[in-house]
Order: structure tokens, then C-alpha cells, then sequence
């Protein structure tokens, strides 16, 4: 029985060298289907039977990615799990994002290949015999399952999401050089020691993993593509938002300039400049009313602008470790500390290059960007720690 195994794991997987060591008893699946899940309870029970029809003849399992959804996804998945050993479950706790949930899962496998799927019935799993037919040639590490190349969208895309699809997939094939008809595809397999070597440089923010996969690993990966139909989900809702052209530019950024400038911080600057609207406004409202002493009104309109730079940082720029109840209130006040002494610098700079000569303005940008630079470094340290 064991060495039957052994014998069919060696012919399928010819390029992965057995372990000398530990003797072969029940080896690993051929392939891992990752399914990331975010309140997909109603879905798992639809997406396990699909999958075990769709990978008749094929050793199997499926790794559900849950973030520790309010719906029990993860309960559910157990549940089965408990009953079928091809279903595993992460439950991940305090943590959100698509991107990361898909390393997470694909990290967990011991696969020689491992796929990555909406949970949701949006892809058409009947491809995934063909995509580990396609790897299992050993000519290909990537496949992916293309819209756009004789696939289509019609079910589950809105007309607006396919032109901002569209226009986004030719900025990134230009800009990051990614040879993809598809790199936002959601749905694709590879061989796993790609992303066992490629895990430390990719970003676990964001929506667009396949990208980042694509553009960190561009000068060595061979990639097949596969046209599909992206189908209607099943039940639930779309958990893609207006967030995702944000974290998008993210990605862009970070990539084009090889992880020099991040996209937080860039986020922080934005939101920064916004607290600069709430200065003004609340200094032009306290000017109104009266409030006496110049020193007064501007020392009170920079507290609102800190707390305002706090409560949207938090919810925007520190969106995926949000704090909240006592660490909020902390947080807040680790934050004007930081942004005080931020100030501090600001003024101290812009005043050492004014006096060295050249014009106010670049003085003052001098100034600012010090202070930013500061705020974001410091408050990335103490105030949202785990950054
Ligand atoms: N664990 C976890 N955490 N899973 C998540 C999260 C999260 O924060 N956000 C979304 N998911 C899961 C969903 O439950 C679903 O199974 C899958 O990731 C994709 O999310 P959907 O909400 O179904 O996205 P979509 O169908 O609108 O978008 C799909 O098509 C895009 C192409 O336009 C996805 O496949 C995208 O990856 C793809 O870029
Ligand atoms: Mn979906």
C-alpha cells in the first residue's frame, strides 16, 4: 500500500525528490486548492462537492483561508474537515486582507502544487484538472485561468468593473512588464516551491496577488494561461470594493519603485493633507467666533488636526489593524505625543534651511516633509505597532 503510493507520487511528480530521511507513509496531496474566505459558510459545503467531482482522479485537498468571518465559515469548514480529511481549515485571527490569506494558505501545503480559487463558485473548478496537466508537463510553474483570452466576464462582472479591470490590466502589463492577458485573475496554479521562494517579497495587502506573483517573479517564471468564463458567486456578497484601486496603486508603487516607497506612507502623506483642510477650518472657525489669542486658536486647531490624522490613519492608511475601545484612546494619545514632537521638528528644520539661504517655500517643504517622515516612521513604531 505504502510503496503503491510512493509509486504514484513519483510519477506524478517527478521534479520534487523524496525525502531521505522520513520514511514515505502517506505522502502529501499532488495539489492544495486554496480558498480564501471571508463569510463564505453558505458556499464551502457547494464548493467541497464541486471540487471533489471537478478532481475525480487527482490527489486532492482543500485549504479554506477564513479571517475569522462572523458567518462561522470556519466552524463549517471544521466541521467537514472533521468528517472528510481533504478539507483543512486556517482560521486566522486579527487579521484581514485577500492577499495574505492566499500566501498564508499556500505556505501551509505540502503539495507540489497548489491552486487558488474564489470560495464562492465564481471560477470554474472543471479547469483545474487541465491546469495540473499543464504543470505537470514541467514546462510551466504558472498557470492562469485568463477572462481574456476567449473567456469572458458577462456573468459576474458589472459593465463598470470590466472597463476599470481593463484599463487597470494594461497599466500594469505596461508598467510592470507582467507578459498576463489576465494578472488580475483571482484564479490560477503553481508549482509550490515558486511561492515557497517568492513569500518574503510579496505583499500580503491588497486584492492582487497573481500581480504581485507575476511582477516579483517575472524574469524566471514560465506561465501557461487558460481561458475561463467568470461565472455569478454563489451566495453572499463581493467583498471587492473601492479599496481595491487603492491597494492596486499600492502595489504599482511598491513594485516600481523595488519596495522603496511605500503605499502606507503615501496614504499617511494623503491623509496628512487632508488634516491640513481640518487646520484651517477649525482655525477660521475659532478666528470667527472669536476665540481670543492667535496662539490659542492655533494651538487648539492643531489638536483637532492630530485627531483627525489619527481617526482617518486608523481607519484608512492602518485599515488592516484598525485599533479599537481602550487601544483606540491609547493610541490616540501615543499619536498627538508623536505628532508634537513631529511638529517640533518640522518648525526646527524648516528654521535651520530658511537661515542657510535658499527660498521660504523650500524651507517650509523642507519643514513638512521632516515632520512627515517623522510622524509616519515613529507612529508606525509605537502607535500601530505591528506595521
Ligand atoms: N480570508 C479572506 N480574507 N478571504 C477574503 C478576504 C479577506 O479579507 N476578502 C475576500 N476574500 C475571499 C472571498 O470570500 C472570496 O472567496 C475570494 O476571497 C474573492 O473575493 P470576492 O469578494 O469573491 O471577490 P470578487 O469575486 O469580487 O473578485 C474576484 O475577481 C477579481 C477579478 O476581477 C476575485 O477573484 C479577485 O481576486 C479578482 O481580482
Ligand atoms: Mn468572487
Amino acid at each position: 500500500m505504502a510503496q503503491q503510493t510512493l509509486k504514484k507520487t513519483v510519477v506524478q511528480t517527478p521534479q520534487v525528490a523524496a525525502p531521505s530521511l522520513v520514511p514515505m507513509t502517506e505522502p502529501a496531496p499532488e495539489l492544495s486548492v486554496i480558498l480564501p474566505a471571508f463569510n463564505e459558510r453558505a458556499n464551502i459545503p457547494m464548493m467541497v462537492e464541486r471540487l471533489a467531482k471537478a478532481l475525480n482522479g487527482i490527489d486532492w485537498e482543500v485549504i479554506v483561508v477564513d479571517d475569522n468571518s462572523p458567518d462561522g465559515t470556519s466552524a463549517l469548514a471544521r466541521d467537514i474537515g472533521s468528517r472528510d480529511r481533504r478539507v483543512r481549515c486556517i482560521r486566522r485571527v486579527g487579521r484581514r486582507g485577500l492577499a495574505g490569506a492566499c500566501i498564508e494558505g499556500m505556505l501551509a501545503s505540502n503539495a507540489p502544487y497548489v491552486a487558488v480559487m474564489d470560495a464562492d463558485g465564481q471560477h470554474d473548478e472543471t479547469l483545474l484538472a487541465a491546469m495540473v496537466g499543464k504543470l505537470r508537463s514541467c514546462e510551466t510553474d504558472l498557470v492562469v485561468a485568463s477572462r481574456y483570452i476567449g473567456g469572458t466576464t458577462d456573468a459576474g462582472f458589472s459593465a463598470a468593473r470590466a472597463k476599470a479591470s481593463q484599463w487597470s490590466t494594461a497599466l500594469a502589463r505596461r508598467l510592470l512588464k507582467v507578459e498576463l492577458t489576465d494578472p488580475m485573475s483571482g484564479f490560477f496554479m503553481l508549482r509550490r516551491e515558486v511561492i515557497d521562494e517568492l513569500a518574503p517579497k510579496l505583499s500580503t495587502q491588497g486584492f492582487k496577488i497573481l500581480l504581485d506573483i507575476a511582477a516579483t517573479g517575472r524574469d524566471t517564471l514560465r506561465i501557461a494561461e487558460l481561458p475561463f468564463v467568470f461565472g455569478r458567486r454563489r451566495h453572499g456578497e463581493s467583498k471587492l470594493d473601492a479599496r481595491v484601486a487603492l491597494d492596486f496603486g499600492q502595489l504599482l508603487l511598491a513594485k516600481l519603485t523595488n519596495d522603496a516607497v511605500s503605499y502606507r506612507f503615501v496614504l499617511f502623506c494623503l491623509v496628512g493633507l487632508t488634516g491640513i483642510g481640518a487646520h484651517m477650518a477649525t482655525l477660521g472657525l475659532l478666528h470667527g467666533i472669536g476665540v481670543p489669542g492667535f496662539g490659542v486658536q492655533q494651538t487648539i486647531a492643531t489638536m483637532v488636526a492630530i485627531v483627525w490624522n489619527y481617526v482617518f490613519n486608523n481607519a484608512y492608511t492602518y485599515r488592516d489593524q484598525r485599533l479599537t475601545g481602550w487601544a483606540f484612546i491609547r493610541g490616540l494619545l501615543v499619536f498627538e505625543l508623536v505628532c508634537s514632537v513631529g511638529a517640533i521638528s518640522n518648525v526646527g528644520v524648516a528654521s535651520l534651511i530658511y537661515t542657510g539661504g535658499p527660498s521660504w517655500w523650500i524651507a517650509g517643504l523642507g519643514g513638512a516633509v521632516m515632520g512627515a517622515v517623522w510622524n509616519y516612521t515613529v507612529s508606525a513604531a509605537v502607535v500601530w505597532k505591528a506595521a
